[in-house]
């Protein structure tokens, strides 16, 4: 990962207000009373993760707020086990909307979402909260306890298990989160980033299987941000959690999501790897966004200034590549790639 080496700053303390006690409330109430494991997918003989099975299934044809706003319409997407899926979209493009009718949280729709092949609308919700779990954009929505412990803990105390298992499954959800050695620390006093963290260790703990996260790296400094990144990609690809996170971040899509869907005015306009999805720049302005900023510059000097690249890069390392690639071609590059 070349290009996460350049960035150089840390992850810090950017603290915000505003406490969704709503929100809180009913999170609270969301924690299945079974016991449930942890469950991680097995490894096909090649080492490759069996991505076989479809386990969310949206389609919704219209959903209105109760004010009269559209928020979504025309959405169709599948999300299959142990895949790393962006929800691309800009602001107000319906990207948290979709998150909580994934999650469950909202039913007033026209369509269906199917969790494993069952219409959540006709589960219970601790069926859905047993497999799946929300990390809100901001985690002073989602955290509540006095201390880390307890509120990582607050999930498996309610899941019923016994002292000892709680306390394991918070060492190992903070252990997987990068945050051992902060059991005791006052959620008060911790970063913008750590709290975000401390959110995912909380579902981690219960063991879900399916994580839904809303825009996890904003409010995030530069090395805050692949920090984040960085900690979703093992989460998925060593623990073979299913992740699908809404974000704007066009910088960061291509160098660790598996698919995209791009959202706009509530409906899919495009869907597919960072390759498919990122196409000419006019195509992203178009649903107010942009391409990654190195793909914008290798654009702007094949089209403007007539340099003959054979490809858009997406990345740093792959737009060095495709640079040397071309000034070798014409005869006035030294250097190896
Ligand atoms: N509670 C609400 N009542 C009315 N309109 C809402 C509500 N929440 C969101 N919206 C509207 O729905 C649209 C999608 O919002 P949202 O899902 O929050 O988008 P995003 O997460 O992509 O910024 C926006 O037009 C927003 O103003
Ligand atoms: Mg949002």
């Amino acid at each position: 990962m070349e290009d996460l080496k350049r960035t150089q700053s840390t992850e810090d303390g950017i603290t915000t207000q505003g406490h969704g006690e709503t929100e809180k409330r009913r999170l609270c109430h969301r924690v299945t009373a079974s016991p449930h494991h942890r469950v991680v997918l097995h490894p096909l003989g090649s080492g490759v993760w069996a991505l076989d099975s479809v386990r969310l299934s949206v389609k919704i044809d219209s959903f209105k707020y109760p004010d009269g706003t559209i928020a979504l319409s025309d959405v169709n997407l599948k999300i299959k086990k142990g895949e790393f899926v962006g929800i691309l979209g800009s602001n107000g493009s319906g990207k948290t909307t979709l998150l909580k009718m994934m999650d469950g949280l909202m039913k007033d729709f026209e369509g269906n979402v199917h969790l494993d092949g069952v219409d959540v609308r006709k589960l219970y919700p601790k069926e859905i909260y047993k497999k799946v779990g929300l990390v809100f954009q901001n985690p002073d929505d989602q955290l509540f306890a006095p201390t880390v412990f307890e509120d990582v803990a607050f999930g498996p105390i309610n899941m019923g298990f016994a002292e000892k298992e709680i306390a394991n499954r918070v060492n190992n959800a903070l252990k997987d989160v990068e945050m051992e050695g902060y059991a005791k620390k006052s959620i008060h006093n911790l970063s913008f980033g750590q709290k975000k963290r401390i959110c995912i260790a909380g579902l981690l703990a219960m063991g879900h299987e399916i994580l839904l996260l809303d825009e996890p790296t904003a409010g995030l400094d530069p090395m805050g941000e692949y920090k984040m990144m960085n900690l979703l990609t093992g989460l998925n690809k060593e623990r073979g959690v299913t992740i699908v996170m809404a974000t704007h971040s066009v910088d960061l899509v291509p160098l660790f999501l598996h698919r995209l869907y791009m959202l706009s005015k509530g409906s899919i306009v495009r869907g597919g790897t960072p390759e498919e999805v990122f196409t000419a720049p006019e195509d992203m302005s178009n649903v107010k966004l942009r391409l990654p900023e190195i793909a914008e510059l290798i654009y702007r000097l094949k089209h403007e200034d007539n340099i003959p690249f054979e490809k858009i890069p997406l990345t740093i390392g792959e737009a060095r590549r495709e640079i040397v690639k071309t000034l070798k071609a014409q005869g006035k590059g030294g250097g190896r790639i």
